[in-house]
């Protein structure tokens, strides 16, 4: 169990001495201590963590109360019902009045041009998002509205989220590369009262007219009958709103807003329409605000946030996470995962619109007092050496990405990370789909010098945290393995029939009992949380995915064993896609599968079956991409589309997707096809394939 010399053995990789030194968890021995605590004493192993947090009420009785089973009555979950709190003021006023962090960096933004920059500190941050509570409030937001944001990655996105948690607002954040209807779907779904965006932004040398796209989906909204109070805008890039022209003073914003010295913005021409009615500019309002405001005390069960994931019959899901259990995961999480000291410097590359970067980029970091380094860019621009030149920068410690960036770059050889010395880096991490042993090798011996451990972490939106992942000095690392779980996580392994499997198995990933951040209910239907995770197994959270076990009890993730797939680290549905490809006029019937691919991991494989009297050419396909595109967003866009007269399906007339996956590979075993109704289509199918890389 302890390092040999060389750190390997068998393929499994040790913790070098200066991990564990100092470690918060040293060793095996004292995870499964703590493990076994957490799972068999859960309120008081959760308890004693929430006491380093402040509690305007604090819990004084059940700290913990839920019903799993729906055999049994209504699926509930409660943390510290009856404790109040607010999120914002443990991450902010704790921090900086009682911790004294107040002259602490907070993030180092660095912006899509590499002398784009900026920084903010605890104590500019919290007179920040104070303003923009005040905003909020003097816009009529009460405890419990929803705040539609729709921004890049800036420090103001931030700034939103936490003021929205202040006042008790519930903050539903769409990520910037989604589309208009995306946009609308959201809004309408939540019904929320305001929308938060930006002029636009740069991704690499692309720029991005935000605002446009937030117009269209706000047209959308009304076409429905629906209309968001205010537009909140804010001045990115620098444009004024009459002419389109590039305002000269587009440095101001972040000079007036922060100490800070002021970033240097890429001003650029960008045509955006202004709607006087609804438009409003950020700057204007924060001026006059007042950078003091009382939090709303709210009730530990109360909603924070929504957040939209793909769900298998093509309509997203609202992910609603609560105040109390979501700030004591993630800050434990961070801590333990991350195995958190207070000069680190920590960097998640993830973008706040998605899980990982609500979790990581801010609650989990500032719950903990932490400097992070927020990135606005891509790894590719302005060169494929950029993630290495910030690692060097501001000597980043940790380091947490995703498997697709890792392949995307491992493509450019190891110069370009040669070229930066890396340091600074001690612990590594990686999330949001399996990683391949060769990219964790590769990860491990080329960008980590073999000295860094890597945390795969296995979690999902719905979870809020890490759930199966290794701590840097205790749990010896097998690549490809999210190996054990968390704290107060309890896995099991379930069969078809729903038998618990033991030792060394393969099955249906679920959980026995809930761990504080848990997802509590879809917004608005809470039927359908209790249908999509709770039904199919009665007393078990099921997760969606499959998953190993192995002989050392060390956890594998296989993958998506739903009608899901995971296109570089982001579940699309795959009724979502074909709904949109069925929109064109062209198109009669659409199947969709995933197919494997080099960087993204999984990518999207469509067959079309079009309507009489179109052909099947270029012109079509590069509309269906399209239109795919225009209802869902750029990760979405099919890398393949088949003309398919006719498509394998059962005597119910349902669509047999397991043999078109066969089909997309050229695998000639299609398994059992009893059920098959017409076996002519498939040699057609075989024949009509497209060229996959
Ligand atoms: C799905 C959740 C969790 C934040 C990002 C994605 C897959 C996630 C891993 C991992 C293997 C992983 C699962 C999961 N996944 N992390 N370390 N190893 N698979 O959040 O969009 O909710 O997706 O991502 O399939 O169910 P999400």
């Amino acid at each position: 169990m302890i390092p040999d010399k060389t750190l390997v053995e068998k393929d499994v990789y040790h913790a070098a001495p200066e991990v564990v030194q100092g470690a918060h968890v040293p060793n095996f021995q004292k995870y499964k201590e703590l493990y076994s605590q957490s799972i068999e004493k859960p309120e008081e192993f959760w308890g004693k963590l929430a006491k380093e947090f402040y509690w305007k009420t604090p819990k004084t009785d059940k700290f913990l109360d839920y019903n799993f089973d729906h055999t049994k009555g209504k699926i509930f979950i409660r943390w510290m019902e009856g404790a109040t709190t607010n999120i914002c003021y443990n991450l902010l006023d704790r921090n900086v009045h009682e911790k004294k962090l107040g002259d602490k960096v907070a993030y180092y933004w660095e912006g899509n041009d590499p002398e784009d920059c900026m920084q903010v500190t605890y104590k500019e941050l919290l007179q920040q998002v104070c303003k923009f509570a005040n905003v909020l409030r003097a816009q009529g937001v009460k405890k419990g509205d929803r705040i539609s944001i729709y921004m890049p990655m800036i420090i103001e996105l931030v700034v939103v989220m936490l003021a929205c948690a202040r006042i008790g607002a519930i903050h539903s954040i769409v990520f910037a590369g989604f589309s208009a209807d995306s946009v609308c779907e959201r809004i309408l779904d939540s019904h929320c009262s305001l929308l938060i965006t930006t002029d636009g932004f740069y991704r690499g040398d692309k720029p991005i007219n935000l605002k446009q796209i937030a117009d269209e989906a706000l047209r959308k909204c009304r076409e429905r009958n629906f209309s968001v109070g205010k537009c909140i805008v804010v001045k990115h890039l620098g444009v004024t709103e009459a002419t389109g022209a590039t305002d000269e003073t587009c440095t101001d914003r972040a000079s007036s807003n922060t100490q800070s010295p002021p970033a240097k913005r890429s001003c650029y021409n960008l045509q955006i329409t202004w709607n006087a009615d609804v438009d409003i500019w950020w700057h204007d309002l924060m001026k006059e605000a007042s950078d003091k405001c009382e939090p709303e005390w709210c009730d530990s069960e109360d909603p924070l946030f929504i957040l939209y994931t793909s769900g298998s019959t093509g309509k997203p899901k609202g992910v609603q996470h609560t105040v109390g259990g979501y700030l004591l995961y993630t800050a434990t999480t961070f801590k333990y995962v991350f195995d958190y000291k207070p000069d680190d410097v920590y960097w998640c590359t993830a973008d706040i619109g998605w899980i990982t970067g609500h979790s990581y980029l801010a609650y989990g970091p500032l719950a903990n007092g932490a400097t992070s380094v927020m990135f606005e860019g891509i790894p590719t621009y302005p060169n494929v050496s950029r993630l290495w030149e910030i690692i060097d920068k501001y000597k980043v410690t940790t380091f947490y990405t995703a498997p697709t960036a890792i392949r995307l770059l491992m493509k450019y050889g190891e110069d370009p990370v040669k070229k930066f010395s890396r340091a600074s880096l001690k612990i590594l991490g990686t999330v949001g789909e399996p990683i391949n042993p060769e990219a964790w090798l590769w990860y491990y011996n080329v960008v980590g010098n073999r000295k860094c451990p890597i945390m795969d972490t296995f979690w999902q939106t719905e979870t809020g945290g890490h759930m199966m992942t290794p701590l840097p000095a205790a749990i010896p690392l097998k690549p490809g393995s999210a190996t054990f779980p968390f704290f107060g996580v309890l896995p099991a392994i379930l069969n078809e029939s729903g038998e618990e499997l033991e030792g060394e198995a393969e099955g249906y990933l679920v959980f026995k009992k809930p761990w504080p951040s848990i997802m509590r209910t879809i917004y608005g239907n809470h039927q359908r949380f209790e249908s999509t995770y709770f039904k199919k197994f009665p007393g078990y959270f099921v997760t969606g995915d499959g998953c190993k076990r192995d002989k050392d009890g060390y956890y594998w993730i296989t993958g998506r064993i739903d009608d899901m797939l995971n296109v570089s680290g982001h579940l699309l549905s795959t009724a979502e896609v074909e709904s949109a490809l069925i929109e064109h006029a062209a198109v009669v019937e659409a199947a969709t599968v995933s197919h494997p691919h080099p960087i993204k991991g999984e990518c999207l494989y469509c067959f079309v079956t079009l309507r009489d009297g179109h052909e099947f050419n270029e012109t079509l396909i590069a509309e269906l991409k399209d239109q795919v595109r225009e209802k869902i967003g750029p990760i979405a866009t099919p890398d393949y589309i088949q003309n398919a007269p006719g498509l394998p399906k059962t005597r119910s007339g349902k669509i047999m997707r397991r043999i078109l996956r066969q089909i997309a590979r050229n695998e000639k075993d299609l398994g059992d096809t009893s059920t098959l109704a017409d076996g002519t289509v498939i040699e057609e199918l075989f024949n009509n394939r497209c060229r996959t890389a």
